[in-house]
């Protein structure tokens, strides 16, 4: 139907005769000239119909917006004056002498325009296939397609084989819940839709394959943020008898062709690399945005024996910590009422307050210092927290003082909404590894070890005893990538022992019985032949997310769900027929009903 994209109507196509084929962008009368901008997928271009040709001419006054057009024409510069350098087309016009409309449309509900674009993403998800029509969003599933097919070629190229696994299937354990399938061949039994392939790429090894990828869709029922979406795409990757060193090798040796090659940006090699236990001392989260230049220094020891219990009892308190946080120029910089805002702001975090110290004049001792919390704190302290920040004139320090968790989260929290505040993030890309995670982290709540990772990665010891003597300080061989603070992928090297993997899942709580009905089939294939393995996943819309430089991943994502995991364009997650749900032997209680008609 056409011999150019409207987009690839350039000035090389001077004089030539061509068709296109496009959406109305804009018409405008120009007393008895009718302009339409055509809009494709590659851009648009600019189209004169002039009323000596009459059929066209006559046609092109019906024409609105989005109609969708197949224009005939020749190609000629613009006149002296008219031209858009903006656009690659901008040199040129089509002078129309044929006209067909393919289709009219409805007045869109909002302009399909990247200018000034600013309408509610419920109404952007609502009528997606018109949202997808702005020239940024054709953009972003570009680069999401280019990134899919980049990372696929380096994975072909390296002896990966691509690998389908069940998207019926049973229950994977990564920390959220389970999106269940009911079945009808086998009445009150469920399948779980994949939390990701997990256990099948472990199993693809055990089979032999060596070396698996899939880009694979995961389901996740969690609470939803920017970055999160119950069903979300992983670049998923397992590999055998590679080292964590060979792994982290080869996938930073990826990011960093794909990084070159889609976006001409050159990322470090190698990557930094940190410890889980210095990402937490130093920044106070397991993903520190290294484009920040702020870190937290630990104070507690100098703050023991000071009267002030604020400070003095999570000092002592083994799972307390005593944090200080120095903002330079921050004296200078924030006034009362944005120290207030970022007091409210920690509380969120459970923090009770946030003590701080204001440097005047460092020269004058404690004289030259002003803080709520002067008059609580020894000279020693002082000196000793001044030093060891390097505090200088106009610095502020903030304090966090409690459990080590909730200081750590508060501050890293604080951290980084002062540095956006403050104009202090460094501009570029710091990608870093974090590697040697806890092995388990101690969930209050429920009273026991829960993994960090999952119960599949393999610990740091020399063997089960030396694991279950002292479960709470193992390591593992875990190692997330991160970027710019966004936790990017993560993976491990994984258990390939039955007794050890065994001996995991009974420190996780999971009794024999339980273990035997949920992980059976893993427990009994690890007996015939697994060779040493591990890999990792990457979430694939995260990626894209932040190569594009969106904020958030439904940005990304041609047809995401809501914040409460609901797609505005079709109305799913919907109520079923009656049959169907007599089908699968479902009935519904009452409650759902009640909650429904809000009786
Ligand atoms: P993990 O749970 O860390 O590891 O997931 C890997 C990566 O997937 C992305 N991701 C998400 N993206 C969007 N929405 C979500 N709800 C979501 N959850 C996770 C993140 C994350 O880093 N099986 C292991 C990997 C392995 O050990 O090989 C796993 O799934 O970018
Ligand atoms: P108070 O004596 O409770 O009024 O606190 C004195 C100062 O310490 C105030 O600036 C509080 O914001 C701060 N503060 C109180 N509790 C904490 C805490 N847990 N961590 C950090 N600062 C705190």
């Amino acid at each position: 139907m056409r011999t150019h994209y409207c987009g690839q109507v350039t000035e090389a196509c001077d004089g030539q005769d061509v068709e296109v084929c496009g959406w109305v962008h804009r018409r405008r009368d120009h007393g008895g000239v009718i302009f339409i901008d055509l809009r494709d997928r590659e851009g648009l271009v600019q189209v004169v119909f002039a009323p000596g040709e009459r059929d066209s001419f006559a046609l092109a006054e019906k024409v609105r917006s989005e109609f969708v057009l197949r224009v005939a024409g020749r190609v000629r510069r613009r006149p002296e004056g008219t031209v858009n350098a903006n656009l690659p087309t901008g040199q040129i016009e089509i002078a129309a002498t044929r006209l067909e409309i393919l289709n009219s449309a409805r007045t869109p509900p909002f302009s399909i325009d990247d200018e000034n674009f600013d309408v509610n993403e419920d109404n952007r998800l609502r009528y997606r296939y018109l949202d997808l029509r702005r020239p940024q969003m054709q953009a972003r599933m570009r680069l999401r397609s280019r990134v899919a097919s980049t990372v696929r070629r380096f994975l072909d190229d390296n002896g990966f084989m691509e690998i389908e696994t069940p998207i019926l299937t049973k229950s994977t354990p990564e920390g959220a819940r389970d999106y269940l399938v009911p079945s009808r061949t086998h009445p009150g039994s469920f399948f779980a839709l994949p939390q990701s392939p997990q256990l099948f790429k472990q199993l693809l090894m055990m089979a032999g394959m060596d070396r698996y990828y899939q880009v694979v869709r995961c389901f996740r029922d969690e609470d939803l943020r920017a970055d999160r979406q119950p069903e979300f795409t992983q670049l998923d990757i397992e590999t055998s008898f590679l080292s964590e060193e060979q792994i982290i090798t080869l996938m930073e040796q990826m990011i960093r062709e794909l990084f070159n090659e889609v976006l001409g940006v050159q990322l470090p090699n190698p990557m930094p690399r940190m410890t889980h236990a210095e990402a937490v001392r130093r920044f106070g989260i397991d993903r520190p945005d290294l484009r920040i230049p702020l870190e937290l220094v630990d104070v507690g020891d100098l703050m023991q024996g000071v009267e002030f219990k604020v400070f003095s009892a999570p000092a002592i308190d083994p799972h307390g910590r005593v944090a200080a946080l120095r903002v330079p120029q921050g004296g200078d910089r924030l006034s009362r009422k944005e120290i207030d805002d970022y007091t409210k702001f920690v509380s969120i975090y459970g923090a009770k307050g946030l003590a701080y110290i204001k440097v005047n004049d460092r020269a004058a001792g404690r004289d030259g210092l002003q803080s709520p919390i002067l008059k609580f704190l020894p000279d020693a302290a002082i000196e000793g927290i001044l030093q060891r920040t390097g505090a200088g004139n106009s610095d502020l320090i903030f304090f966090g003082a409690d459990k080590a968790k909730i200081v750590n989260e508060s501050l890293a929290a604080l951290r980084i909404k002062i540095g956006h505040d403050l104009g202090l993030v460094k501009q570029g890309w710091q990608p870093l590894w974090v590697v040697d995670f806890p092995m388990f982290e101690w969930d209050e709540g429920n009273q026991r070890w829960a993994s960090l990772h999952h119960p599949f990665t393999r610990p740091q010891v020399q063997d089960v005893s030396e694991l279950v003597a002292d479960p709470g300080n193992a390591k593992s061989y875990a190692y997330d990538l991160v970027l710019n603070g966004t936790e990017l992928g993560g993976g491990s090297i994984r258990i390939h022992n039955a007794e050890m993997q065994a001996e995991v899942l009974k420190l996780l709580g999971i009794n024999d019985d339980e273990a035997q009905q949920k992980f059976g089939f893993l427990l009994e294939a690890l007996q015939y032949g697994c060779p040493p393995h591990g890999g990792l996943a990457f979430g694939l819309d995260r990626l894209v997310m932040l190569m594009s430089g969106a904020t958030s991943i439904r940005e990304v994502i041609a047809f995401p769900k809501t914040q409460t995991a609901a797609c505005l364009l079709t109305a799913a997650p919907s109520e079923v027929d009656d049959k169907q749900l007599r089908e699968l032997g479902i009935q519904l209680r009452k409650v759902a009903v009640v909650a429904k008609t809000g009786a």
